[in-house]
């Protein structure tokens, strides 16, 4: 995907369609004159005249589509209303918002006159963009982009061709060109921003395509496979390590889990090393390609979605991708352990002991708290790796969805580090509410006969306690513990994201790499 900077005034601008952001009741007509004096005087007061009829001011959110009917250089113009305090929000919803109504137009390209018109069929939307009062342009820019191309994402791989004449699940960029102008922007500029703007977003569809994949399709030996394209395309290191070289590591925690499946468990690490970095970033993400309980089984219900409790693997191969192309200042280290959860016949019993990586020892007394069980070991050897900080990421409670519900992600950790993780995902719209690790949630964790159990009392504080069972594993190093359980999924289209793997994260842990 590319967009263009269009360096013209708006009598210039060819596009079939123009949006135009627009603050509370401000003047169109003075506006646009003020914008460029050469635009049909007549033509503006009409679009004043409707949207005034239409109770069009300008707040935020308002849309007002209107055919210019070859009186203006574009066929359409879309007014979207700023309010009067614009933020990085209202760009974001501008920009999803304009893609969902694109992709239910229907309309062939505005004919363009000149040689080589023809080779291009797409049709072209162009947004008009101006430096705010509150709100710089590029900040604009890198939000509606965002926004805009998370928007179009669509998952049409299993669909068989009569579905995918449906226009609404063609892939949008066969269909629409993108393009920016105004007045305040440099196209160095322009091109640094879109760079990472779309960097972003694609990483974020890329996480969400993964994550869209049945579980029969996407196993640990295929997560390892899409994690050595991101590495080969992006120049990172990688390692993928087998049940051998996994089992040498003394990773009993982790083997644990994935004694129940027939798939092999692998477990992958991707590193970005920067010459003179003054510290390491770990990554850690929970791989698991398919949760069915275990023998701790799930009822139907539950259990309908969990292909995406991969969603934190994704997330951290997304933010890995964003650093490979963007190159920021810090190393980082990405460490994935993948393996499904799957009652077979060697499968985990309640009641088992495992010995983690680094040597405690855990009794296993539901087989459906694994996630925690694979993340002890994945830290422990990020730790030993040499990583100076953590940051893991993880479908882990389903008590996080109780308590956040698919809003935000829960929080827990190093308050240092958790305040600038939140920060990295401020920026992108990505929410998290911060829950306790207070020391007598490890009370619930003692086991009579091993160092921990892996789960507490049922409805007593899940995700904290979850949280505090990591804890075990991180040597006091600075760490937080990212649950996405809520916001990795979502059964409707919310803003920016349509329904279904939302890739959250991609961005948040990106942001957060490249704010170092
Ligand atoms: N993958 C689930 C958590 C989950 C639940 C993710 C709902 C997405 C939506 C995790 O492995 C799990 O099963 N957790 C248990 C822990 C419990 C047994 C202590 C849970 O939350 O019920
Ligand atoms: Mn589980
Ligand atoms: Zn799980």
């Amino acid at each position: 995907m590319k967009v263009h900077w269009q360096n013209h005034t708006l009598s210039k601008v060819e596009a079939d369609v123009l949006v135009m952001p627009i603050y509370l009741n401000e003047d169109l007509v003075k506006l646009f004159t003020s914008l460029d004096k050469n635009l049909s005087k007549a033509a503006l007061a009409l679009i004043k005249d409707v949207a005034h009829e239409d109770g069009f001011t300008g707040k935020t959110g308002q849309q007002l589509w209107l055919p210019t009917y070859d009186n203006l250089p574009f066929k359409k113009i879309c007014l979207y209303g700023l309010g009067s305090n614009e933020d990085q929000s209202v760009y974001r919803k501008m920009g999803a918002q304009v893609a969902r109504k694109l992709s239910s137009l229907n309309g062939a390209a505005k004919s363009k006159s000149g040689a080589g018109a023809k080779a291009n069929s797409r049709r072209q939307v162009t947004f008009y963009l101006r430096s705010g009062k509150n709100l710089a342009i590029e900040k604009a820019l890198e939000s509606a982009l965002e926004a805009f191309v998370l928007a179009t994402y669509s998952f049409v791989k299993y669909k068989t061709q009569t579905a995918k004449d449906d226009s609404a699940s063609q892939p949008f960029f066969t269909k629409w060109a993108v393009s920016f102008t105004g007045k305040d922007l440099t196209e160095a500029k322009f091109a640094q921003v879109t760079s990472r703007a779309l960097a972003m977003a694609d990483a974020t569809n890329m996480a969400r395509a993964l994550i869209a994949e049945p579980p029969a399709y996407m196993t640990p030996s295929r997560l390892a496979l899409e994690a050595r394209r991101i590495a080969k395309d992006h120049d990172l290191d990688i390692k993928v390590m087998d049940q051998t070289q996994i089992e040498k590591l003394g990773m009993g925690s982790f083997l644990g889990v994935a004694r129940g499946a027939k798939e092999p468990p692998k477990f992958i690490v991707l590193k970005y090393n920067k010459a003179k970095s003054k510290k390491t970033v770990a990554l850690v993400g929970k791989g698991i390609t398919f949760d069915s309980g275990g023998l701790s089984l799930k009822p139907a219900q539950s259990m309908e979605h969990m292909k995406y409790d991969m969603a934190g693997a994704a997330a951290v191969l997304g933010a890995m991708q964003v650093i490979g192309q963007l190159k920021p200042k810090v190393s980082v280290m990405a460490v994935i352990a993948a393996t499904e959860n799957m009652p077979g016949d060697n499968a985990l019993h309640p009641g088992d002991v495992l010995v983690s990586m680094n040597g405690k020892t855990i009794e296993v007394n539901n087989t459906d708290a694994e996630g925690r069980l694979i993340l002890a070991d994945a830290i422990c050897y990020a730790l030993r790796e040499g990583a100076d900080e953590v940051i893991d990421i993880a479908t882990l409670t389903g008590a996080v969805v109780t308590a956040l519900g698919r809003v935000a992600a829960g929080i827990m950790g190093h308050d240092d580090l958790a305040q600038k993780v939140m920060e990295s995902g401020k920026e992108h719209g990505e929410k998290f509410w911060q829950l306790p690790l207070f020391d007598e949630y490890k009370e619930g964790l003692k086991s009579d006969i091993a160092d921990l159990k892996n789960a507490g009392s049922r409805g007593e504080a899940g995700s904290s306690s979850a949280g505090m069972f990591l804890k075990e594993f991180t040597e006091s190093k600075p760490w937080v513990h990212l649950d996405i359980a809520g916001v990795g999924w979502i059964d409707r289209d919310k803003d920016e994201l349509n329904k279904g793997g939302t890739g959250f994260g991609v961005r948040t842990l990106s942001q957060y790499v490249l704010n170092q």
